[in-house]
């Protein structure tokens, strides 16, 4: 791993905070993710299991996570599945954990090979009243593909036609929505990275850059640094500032365009998100600052409003009501357009059509229920954004922020963002 070693206690406090959600007698059991096929023999880079990592630290492949609270030996409460190292392996693929590695890394005792598993799990389930099974429920998620655990449900389905199976995803998605201190020790530290990649573009981009170098740069800066990008970065310029999911970067950066970078860093699998918009030649036009400064006070405010105990949905429509007077004077709407605008969808979506935020963590859009409102301890993005097509520029600011008892607090406050500190830093 690059990361540095992780205090096991983080993955310990989790499944013990696991382990109040769950029924008497029952077990869970979480998979790895598999390694995706694309062409020919070749797979995607291994995307480690954000719930396996949560409760074990865990990111080898094929490793399986069994907890089962009240199982009557002891031993049996908490098993880790590895793969057996082997010689072959060892040649084509280096290491894999030995099960003293893995007892370390997840302060999990009992560590068993994959071979084992069949076995031991069908005992365990014979002790219980119900089980737990894995699977992605994140709204938006595109399911087309079985994973691992789907897998895992349909075989227990068919080996224990008579067993409770319950859903283990909302216990997860309560659970770590709200990051504890040693979760957010790891999320600094990505955003310690990718505050110190921004920096060094503030230096680097000038007329003349491509999109694509502004890439690698941000590469080098995240990777020397034991990072790596935390989703694929948005780096566009012109009215590319104005594709939401712009992912081409293949163009040139010229003089008078903004640049717009939603791009960050990863780190132990926590997840930084943001977004800085740039002027190219290093000043912004007075059109350019005015719209930049508009996003910039939706922004503000909008961190200033995710206290705890508001509903995701109530802090978005505060930030739809702030951008339609934005909008306004800034010329974009007439004020006839917001007096008879849908409530369900405000006049400024014409400019802001996405979301004010989401969650944060070892996903980037990560898990949590939205109808529950903000707690202490969870972490959102804020970004804001106003995007004019037919002016050939668009703006986007985007900070991360954890919401706590005495208001939110933001973890990107050391991030440069005021127009006039970004014109003075890129001319220096
Ligand atoms: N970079 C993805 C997002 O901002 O949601
Ligand atoms: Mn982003
Ligand atoms: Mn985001």
């Amino acid at each position: 791993m690059r990361h540095k070693p992780i205090k096991n206690k983080l993955f310990s406090e989790n499944r013990k905070r696991l382990t109040t959600l769950l029924a008497p007698k029952s077990l869970a059991v979480i998979n790895a993710n598999d390694l995706l096929p694309v062409n020919a023999d070749a797979t995607l880079v291994m995307h480690p299991n954000s719930d396996l990592f949560f409760l074990s630290g865990i990111e080898q492949e094929e490793s399986i996570l069994l907890i089962f609270p009240d199982a009557a030996e002891e031993k049996n409460r908490e098993i880790l599945f590895l793969r057996e190292p082997n010689e072959h392996l060892k040649i084509w693929e280096g290491y894999k954990h030995t099960k003293e590695d893995a007892r370390k890394i997840s302060g999990i005792k009992n560590v068993q090979w994959l071979s084992e598993f069949p076995v031991t799990f069908r005992s365990l389930m014979l002790e219980s009243d119900a089980a737990y099974l894995n699977s992605n429920e994140y709204k938006r998620a595109n399911v087309e593909m079985e994973t691992r655990d789907v897998r895992f449900i349909r075989q227990c389905q068919q080996d224990y036609p008579l067993h409770d199976f319950r859903r283990l995803a909302p216990l997860l998605h309560q659970l770590r929505v709200t990051k504890t201190d040693l979760e957010l020790e790891l999320l600094k530290e990505a955003i310690d990275i990718t505050t110190k990649g921004f920096n060094r573009m503030l230096r680097f981009v000038k007329p003349g850059v491509t999109e694509y170098e502004v890439e690698a740069e941000l590469a080098k800066e995240y990777i020397k640094r034991r990072g790596k990008f935390a989703y694929p970065p948005i780096i566009a310029a012109g009215k590319n500032n104005c594709v939401l999911h712009y992912w081409q970067n293949d163009q040139p950066c010229k003089k008078g365009q903004l640049l717009l970078m939603d791009a960050a860093s990863g780190y132990a699998n926590y997840n930084a998100d943001l977004t800085r918009t740039i002027p190219v030649s290093g000043r912004f036009s007075r059109r350019q600052k005015k719209v930049y400064n508009a996003v910039l006070r939706v922004l503000r405010a909008s961190i200033a409003g995710a206290t705890a105990g508001k509903l995701h949905r109530d802090w978005q429509k505060e930030s739809q009501v702030h951008m339609n007077e934005e909008l306004l004077k800034l010329g974009l709407l007439k004020p006839s357009q917001v007096k008879k605008q849908d409530p369900e969808n405000p006049a400024c979506r014409k400019y802001y059509m996405h979301g004010l935020g989401h969650p944060l963590g070892l996903d980037v859009h990560d898990v949590g229920d939205m109808n529950v409102p903000f707690a202490p301890g969870t972490v959102l993005t804020v970004e804001p954004g106003i995007y004019i097509p037919d002016e050939g520029f668009g703006v986007r600011l985007e900070d991360d922020i954890v919401v706590t008892e005495n208001g939110p607090v933001n973890l990107m406050k050391k991030i440069p963002i005021e127009a006039d500190e970004i014109e003075s830093i890129m001319n220096r």
